[in-house]
């Protein structure tokens, strides 16, 4: 077995794992991780391993449970004094919250949102153009088109973007906890407020339909309410935005890629669940165990906190063929980078069509689309959040 290895770190090349997770990557299909605070706990790594783990009912998300891992201390601080909705409760109580959800998030009320996905794409790059190069691609594209869409379809005024998306930015990235914390807390001041307003002058959002839904049969609670809208509210923009800018980088760092999406569109489906797994950028789920798990000779015990780097388990040999090169034309579709399971991404539809809509265009309109600095000047994130770009400077 290999010896600890410190989880999280960071990524040395953005689209890559961490090169610190090669002995993971060798050990399969679990090893013993390090965690920031001197804890250990099991790292799961093989694809076939997570998968039966991640269905698994004896691992939970409880994260008020005293093994629960805490990948930074921000997030012991904010989790533990009050768990996100959904994905901080096990079933029945998770699945009590999800069920209302599910219908906003189908396949076919997705594919209704395409016009206007596409409406907001091509005013934002009009707007790009307009302005002429440079532009950092961040600014002026992945993050505003997930961020209005979300808006939109929860009935949030787009006007107050510079709000939440700061405060989203603070809770996931600091950089004192304390500020993470006070994050969470005016974001919950703030939806509280818009949840008060639309209980007076309905709209016509997702947060209209649930308040709706509360008064005629007493569904959530203004608290859940609250809760529920917060993880809607950040995971809807935040993990998308990483995606296109994460994902453009990729494609200008791999010119025959990108050259054989230009002149094949109909790629575009296949190119995002390629890019989904070869980013990974989820890159660490969590659980704790709530009873004796037998794996592949080990056992994880009750108690034992489990981590699932995805970069890694998205690459294994056993599931992959050739894992660390991006190839539009491999089946990718079983990867976990939306993750697996009763906790499996609920916005995963509204992603992908907006990963599509969004690539696809900028494939499109800017046929010599470059880095307008050295690729080794881009800034990323760090790797104890999601992954992406920090900025993007590009011209054409
Ligand atoms: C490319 C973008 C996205 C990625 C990579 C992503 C990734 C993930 C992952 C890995 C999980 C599972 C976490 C776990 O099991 O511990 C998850 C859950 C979740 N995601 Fe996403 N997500 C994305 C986009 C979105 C969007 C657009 C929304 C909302 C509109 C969303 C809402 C959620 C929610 C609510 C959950 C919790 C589901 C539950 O616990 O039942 N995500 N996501």
């Amino acid at each position: 077995m290999a010896q600890s290895v410190t989880f999280p770190q960071d990524r040395t090349c953005p689209y890559h794992p961490p090169a610190a997770y090669g002995p993971l990557r060798e050990a399969g299909p679990m090893a013993r991780v390090t965690l920031y605070d001197g804890r250990t706990a099991w790292s799961v790594t093989e694809h076939a391993t997570a998968r039966a783990l991640l269905v698994d009912q004896r691992l939970s998300t409880d994260t008020t449970h005293q093994g629960f891992p805490a990948l930074t201390e921000r997030f012991a601080v904010v989790r533990r004094s009050r768990p996100p909705a959904l994905l901080g409760f096990d079933d029945p109580e998770h699945n009590a919250q999800r069920r209302k959800l599910i219908p906003s998030f189908s396949v076919r009320r997705i594919a209704e949102l395409r016009p206007r996905i596409q409406a907001v794409v091509d005013q934002l790059l009009d707007a790009m153009v307009q302005q002429g190069p440079p532009a950092d691609l961040v600014s002026a594209f992945a993050l505003p088109v997930p961020s209005m869409i979300i808006c939109e379809l929860l009935g949030v005024p787009y006007a107050d973007h510079d709000f939440f998306e700061e405060q989203s930015r603070r809770l996931l990235r600091g950089p004192a906890p304390s500020d993470s914390e006070e994050a969470r807390e005016r974001l919950r001041d703030y939806l509280g407020d818009l949840v008060e307003r639309k209980r007076r002058e309905p709209g016509d959002g997702l947060l209209d339909d649930l308040i709706a839904q509360q008064l005629a049969d007493g569904g959530f609670d203004r608290e859940e309410m609250v809760d529920m809208a917060s993880i809607l509210l950040i995971a809807g923009h935040e993990t998308t935005a990483n995606m296109i800018s994460l994902g453009t980088f990729t494609l200008l760092q791999h010119p025959q890629q990108l050259d054989d999406l230009r002149s094949d569109t109909s790629l575009l489906p296949a190119a995002v669940e390629e890019l989904m797994r070869f980013l990974s950028i989820a890159d660490g789920m969590v659980r704790v165990a709530t009873e004796d798990i037998e794996v592949g000779g080990g056992v994880i015990r009750a108690g034992d906190g489990v981590v699932f780097p995805t970069s890694i388990i998205n690459r294994d040999a056993g599931a992959y063929a050739s894992p660390d090169e991006l190839d539009w034309h491999r089946p990718a579709r079983h990867h976990v980078a939306f993750g697996f399971g009763i906790h499996q991404c609920l916005g995963q539809n509204l992603a992908r069509t907006e990963m599509e809509i969004a690539l696809g265009a900028l494939v499109r309109r800017f046929p010599g689309l470059r880095l307008a600095v050295p690729a080794a000047a881009v800034p990323f994130k760090p790797g104890d959040t999601i992954q992406g770009m920090i900025e993007l400077p590009v011209e054409w």
